[in-house]
């Protein structure tokens, strides 16, 4: 874990009008992104005036800065997207365990098709996953799934790297009418995925009987965002564990679901 401080560079609205909480915004910063060492760990950034800081998932990272994609979701983020460039922030970097690319090199076996499964703003780590695949000669298929047409966003960014894109939303605005379960069931292979969402999407692509594995990215409220508070914890086949310090990514086998 890092302290940092970083300059904003800039922001760029992805969906919305700007004017309504849901939007989605892309952010990119420039600072020391040395700490950040796997897609899927996420940043915690103080807020002027906020009490706690805000935990958000690293897009991608260069050794130039990173970007994020923020979903406003309340008064925090809402100052967040808001704030011009040139702005400085104050970031702790490195936070959480990402996707375990380890048995992924150029040359090992894949164990079946390489799937990106992602739902709304937890489209985010996938993409800078999709990079550091593309990195080791892997060509992934990115399922995404948004309400409706109009919240879509970073299709075009997957295909750039080569991704197989499908999309479904809910209103069947734009692809698939449904969910990205249905993307991954339409014609099922051995399928190895990586999951990041809203946590009845996980629950459902989890229970897909058709996996050969995969690793599953939790969202979660934090305070104190590295370990300490306990305020995080889930669940596993190895006791409970913290999302925000032994996660957010589990593996499929330790994920244990709590009924509801
Ligand atoms: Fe404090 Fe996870 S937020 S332990």
């Amino acid at each position: 874990m890092k302290k940092t401080d970083f300059t904003l560079k800039s922001v760029r609205r992805l969906t919305g009008d700007g004017n309504a909480a849901g939007d989605v915004y892309e952010l990119v910063l420039s600072g020391d992104a040395s700490d950040i060492s796997a897609p899927g760990q996420f940043v915690h950034i103080a807020l002027p005036g906020r009490f706690l800081r805000r935990p958000v998932s690293v897009c991608c990272w260069s050794a130039e800065g990173i970007t994020l994609l923020v979903k406003e979701a309340g008064a925090g983020t809402a100052d967040l997207v808001r704030m011009g460039p040139g702005t400085r922030l104050d970031l702790l970097t490195g936070l959480g365990n990402g996707f375990d690319l380890t048995g992924l090199d150029t040359g090992r076996t894949v164990p079946g098709r390489i799937i990106l499964a992602g739902g709304g703003i937890g489209i985010a780590p996938l993409y800078g996953l999709a990079a550091a695949l593309r990195e080791r000669g892997i060509i992934s298929m990115a399922a995404l799934g948004f309400r409706s047409a109009a919240d879509a966003f970073y299709l075009d960014e997957f295909a750039a790297l080569g991704c197989t894109v499908s999309a479904a939303t809910e209103d069947g605005s734009l692809g698939v009418r449904g969910f990205v379960t249905d993307l991954l069931t339409a014609a099922p292979e051995r399928d190895y995925v990586f999951c990041c969402g809203p946590s009845p999407m996980l629950r459902a692509v989890h229970a897909l009987p058709h996996l050969t594995g995969g690793q599953f990215s939790f969202e979660a409220r934090m305070a104190c965002g590295f370990g300490a508070c306990m305020g995080c914890s889930l669940p596993t086949a190895d006791g409970m564990k913290r999302i925000c310090k032994d996660g957010p990514v589990f593996t499929r086998e330790e994920i244990l679901w709590q009924e509801t």
